[in-house]
């Protein structure tokens, strides 16, 4: 049977299981410091827990202005290839979406071949090449792929339509959701032990 799983915004608590989660799964990893950078400048990470509260799986996004960019996204060795990584995709994008972000962007090896698939299977699309971008053992550099995932691209005709005749309420609508998502959000990083049954329903089982 499948675990149910809750989504809960990063917080400094969870750095000691995302560091040893980072160590085992990438060659590189990122250090304690770039997680706490980033959460410091406002940057916004995602855990995935499961219903044992075990760290699955988590993201980190930078919004900068109208564009999102995926910073990391990392599933546990044995949390692969079981949803996860879809799961936080989603969440990803929903996000983006609340946000009114135009386009998301990341880098991913070119080696990567399930991380790649996976962004593909959410509309992401190649549109760079860096060369050596990435380290390798041995001294050796491998290149980044850049994607990139257009949220206009992804805005169905009946809503554009239901923007275009209704303007002023489609804002409306959509500002509250934002405020509300926020307040939420920001309770939630407070008190993470109180909202603990507030994130799960606002996560994804
Ligand atoms: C890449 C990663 C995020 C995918 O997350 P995941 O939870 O393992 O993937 P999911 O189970 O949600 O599967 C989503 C898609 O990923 C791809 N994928 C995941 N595991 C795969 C595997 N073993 N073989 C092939 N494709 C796979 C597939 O496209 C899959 O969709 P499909 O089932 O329709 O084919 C995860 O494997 C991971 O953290 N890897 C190590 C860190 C990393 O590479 N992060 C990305 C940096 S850019």
């Amino acid at each position: 049977m499948r675990d149910k799983r809750y989504l809960m915004p990063m917080i400094a608590s969870d750095l000691d299981e995302v560091e040893a989660v980072e160590r085992v799964v990438y060659t590189f990893p990122w250090t304690r410091e770039s997680f706490e950078d980033s959460l410091n400048n406002g940057h916004f990470g995602i855990c995935l827990r499961n219903d044992a509260d075990a760290l699955v799986g988590y993201c980190m996004m930078m919004l900068v202005v109208d564009e999102m960019h995926l910073l990391n996204l990392c599933v546990t060795p044995d949390a692969q290839g079981k949803g996860v990584g879809v799961t936080l995709m989603h969440e990803v994008v929903q996000i983006a979406r609340t946000h009114h972000i135009n386009s998301i962007l990341l880098d991913v090896r070119l080696s990567n071949h399930h991380a790649i698939r996976l962004y593909k299977r959410f509309n992401f699309v190649v549109i760079g090449r860096r060369k050596n971008y990435y380290s390798l053992l041995n001294r050796a550099r491998e290149d980044a792929i850049v994607m990139r995932y257009s949220m206009s691209y992804s805005v169905s005709v009946l809503q554009f339509s239901a923007m275009k005749h209704s303007d002023e309420y489609g804002r409306c609508v959509s500002k509250k959701t934002f405020l509300l998502r926020d307040a939420a959000l920001d309770s939630m990083r407070e008190h993470p032990e109180r909202n603990r049954t507030k994130a799960r329903a606002y996560g994804k089982s």
